[in-house]
């Protein structure tokens, strides 16, 4: 154990910043940890800033695992930002479709279009520079700055604040909390190999100092931790039930079968633009086919699903649109969830 964990002070004088003799100590255990734990991702196997960036985009209130396969195919579509810069944005928004808050995506696409008509492609080597781009903040500019250029700038994400939160033992409800972490996370990084550290640190937070249940004995930061897990965490936003109808209007069989699809209002807060199953007011004699749940930020949807046979009507904003023509569609999720249930998407 090391020799520092008897200059820790006591809980009560938690507030003063773990010290900076330290620091060479934090960052060497954290970065021999990452090396051999580290998951191993496609982004991490590139210095190219356009691919962290859209990595670091995605990763933004996205899991992991649900990120994988939209990045491969994303990258697959446009391998370069200028490749990025000329695609439409339906064909963007389809390649985002399923992985939500469709903004990042509009704002991806647009920064993209300023990087190539104003610096030929180049994209920003600092922090500063790349908060400039639409889209861009302070998370993002860092994480892009410090992993694909070097610059040593912090990140703080949630896992970040949460790790060096129970690291200085630092409780959340205390009034200037956020100023706090932001100046530890500057001060710790490694000025060395900061997109490695800052990496190492989401990874801790991401795999071993878990909110609930930390992992405390694979920590390398355990010997100079001040809570070992203990830590006030604040209550979860509670999750709200909507519940709703679709209907799944079908003309023609084969081949030449359409669905109906209405689109979203450009000005929608949520997923403008985007196409989606008519909404359904069921008679009372009426029983859906299934049911679906979904969740939407802190809404979690339960969607009764509907299907009819139709003469082909049209309503105002509405297309009939040929089955072998959804994949390029940029459908809301919750769309392709059920077009996939029913068999209509792969
Ligand atoms: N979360 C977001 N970006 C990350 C990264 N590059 N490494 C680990 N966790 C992350």
């Amino acid at each position: 154990m090391s020799a520092a964990i008897s200059t820790i002070p006591s809980r009560k004088a938690a507030s003063i910043a773990t010290p900076a003799a330290m620091y060479p100590a934090l960052r060497a255990a954290l970065l021999a940890w990452y090396r051999v734990h580290k998951r191993d991702l496609p982004w991490r196997a590139t210095r190219d800033p356009y691919r962290i960036w859209v990595s670091e985009i995605m990763l933004q209130q996205t899991r992991v695992a649900a990120v994988l396969e939209h990045y491969r195919r994303f990258l697959d579509a446009f391998p370069t930002i200028e490749a990025l810069a000329a695609a439409s944005e339906p064909a963007v928004l389809a390649l985002w479709s399923g992985l939500g808050y469709y903004r990042r995506a509009r704002m991806l696409h647009r920064a993209a279009k300023v990087v190539v008509e104003q610096s030929k492609g180049v994209m920003p080597r600092t922090a500063e520079g790349l908060r400039a781009l639409p889209g861009v903040g302070a998370y993002t500019a860092a994480a892009v700055a410090s992993i694909a250029f070097g610059e040593a700038v912090a990140v703080v994400d949630g896992n970040v604040e949460r790790v060096l939160a129970r690291v200085a033992g630092w409780s959340a409800a205390e009034p200037g909390f956020a100023t706090q972490i932001r100046t530890f996370a500057d001060a710790i990084v490694d000025p060395e190999h900061s997109g490695d550290f800052n990496q190492a640190i989401m990874e801790l937070g991401a795999t071993v100092c878990l909110p609930k249940a930390p992992l405390c004995l694979g920590c390398p930061w355990q010997p100079w931790c001040r809570t070992r897990g203990e830590h006030a965490v604040p209550p979860k936003p509670r999750q709200q039930r909507q519940h709703s109808a679709r209907i799944v209007w079908l003309h023609g069989t084969g081949a030449k079968q359409k669905v109906q699809l209405v689109q979203r209002a450009a000005d929608a807060s949520l997923m403008a633009g985007m196409w989606e199953l008519p909404l359904h007011e069921p008679g009372d004699a009426e029983t859906p086919e299934f049911t679906v749940r979904h969740a939407i930020t802190v809404t979690n949807h339960i969607v009764d699903v509907y299907s009819r046979r139709s003469a082909l009507p049209q309503h105002d904003g509405s297309a009939w649109v040929p089955v072998n023509e959804l994949p390029q569609r940029a459908l809301t999720g919750l769309t392709r969830k059920i077009l996939r249930r029913i068999g209509l998407l792969d």
